[in-house]
């Protein structure tokens, strides 16, 4: 059952929650059948996790999830990953008996521990003390390579917020170890994805880095104004028996700019809150509650940023501006061309602004609000 709440959820899209995105379903999809690893890029809360499983889903695969937005060592990270491994093994291969000759022929440096715990036994893979992660790492992706073909499985690993493995590797020992089997496997499919696409261009685009041309690259944009439109009117007809009237779609666009997190979030108070079909001012007003409830997250992160990207940030939150770097705009600024640039990159990298084709774009509708708001104060 669909209960009117379930429409808009502030975590995971899925089921009638899961608004359009059928191109970018069908490419993800189409890649994992046939054992192509993607690399799903998009600003945070876009909703890379919510199409990757999606996709995943429909696709009936087995997988595991390795979120590494706590990653903290090489040896965390092998941790994460010698987990995924295991999980993913018992998922697409099931009990772990009858498997563990080939386990053990496959295996070097770690060692396969059988447990018994409820009511299968459960592998666990040690490292022995002399083996480094990066090595191990390896040694697991391989290994289980080499059990799903043994059995003609296929199997999926969704590596999210992978730009961390990155940073800490910094293109070497683990990230090499990954893209040495990523190179190799035919029956194991991995999505990377994550937020930072400064970071995460670096590691697949640079020629010096190891991941270097090795995956399909989907990026996610905002959902369409007309896919948001029949799925907000489906919505509407299930919770009112009645169409939103346009100018309240419209509304409920200008104010959450389609972002997202900020659509479901301003949508689901809407539907929670009016008895009767939602007006314009309803949506105005709980907009503002959004925008209270927001304030201390949005301040913060406005606060943490220099004062030259506070300054660029200020001009990038007007609407419709092309030019940053124009002679008008340097004297507005009191900044030298190079110093608006190079505020525009960090800005870029804190994710707190992406390019469109010709100009910037606030990416946080509430994070925009407060800047134009600070200004008209200052
Ligand atoms: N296809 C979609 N249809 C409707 N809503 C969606 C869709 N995809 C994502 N959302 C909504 O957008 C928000 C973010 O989704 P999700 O967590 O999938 O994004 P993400 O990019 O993985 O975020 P994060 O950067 O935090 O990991 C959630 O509120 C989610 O419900
Ligand atoms: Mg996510």
């Amino acid at each position: 059952m669909m209960r009117k709440r379930d429409y808009f959820p502030l975590g995971i899209a899925f089921g009638k929650a899961f608004c359009n995105r059928t191109e970018e379903t069908r490419i993800l999809l189409n890649n994992i059948t046939n054992g192509k690893h993607t690399l799903l890029m998009a600003t945070r809360r876009y909703g890379k996790s919510s199409l990757a499983l999606h996709a995943i889903t429909l696709s009936k695969l087995p997988y595991v999830e390795t979120d590494f937005y706590m990653a903290s060592t090489e040896k965390v990270i092998e941790g994460y990953i010698l987990n995924s491994v295991v999980d993913l093994i018992g998922k697409a291969l099931g009990s772990v008996d009858k498997l563990i000759n080939s386990i053990k022929k496959y295996v070097r440096n770690l060692k396969p521990k059988l447990e018994i715990g409820g009511k299968y036994l459960k592998l666990e893979l040690v490292p022995t003390a002399e083996s480094d992660p990066a090595t191990n790492v390896k040694e697991a992706l391989l290994l289980l390579e080499r059990l799903l073909a043994e059995n003609n499985k296929q199997a999926v690993l969704l590596m999210d917020e992978f730009q961390n493995v990155g940073v800490i590797a910094k293109g070497t020992g683990i990230e090499a170890a990954i893209r040495h089997v990523a190179q190799k496997t035919k029956y194991l499919t991995i999505v990377f994805s994550g937020s930072n696409r400064k970071l995460l261009q670096t590691m697949f685009e640079d020629e010096n880095r190891p991941l270097y041309k090795l995956c399909w690259k989907l990026t996610l944009s905002r959902i369409s104004a007309s896919h948001y439109q029949s799925h907000l009117q489906k919505a509407a007809q299930e919770a009112w028996k009645e169409d939103l009237n346009p100018s309240v779609i419209n509304k409920i666009f200008q104010l959450t700019e389609r972002h997202p997190y900020y659509l479901n979030k301003l949508c689901d108070k809407l539907w929670m809150h009016c008895e009767k079909l939602p007006t314009i001012s309803n949506a105005d007003l709980l907009w503002l509650d959004i925008l209270e409830e927001e304030k201390s997250d949005a301040i913060k992160e406005i606060s943490a940023l220099t004062a030259g990207q506070k300054k660029v940030l200020g001009q990038v939150a007007e609407e419709n501006v092309t030019q940053l770097t124009d002679k008008a705009t340097m004297i507005t600024l009191e900044m030298a061309s190079s110093s608006i640039v190079r505020a525009l990159e960090g800005l870029e990298e804190k994710d707190i602004i992406e390019k469109l084709e010709s100009s910037y774009k606030v990416i946080n509708p509430v994070i925009r609000f407060y800047v134009t708001k600070g200004k008209v104060t200052q």
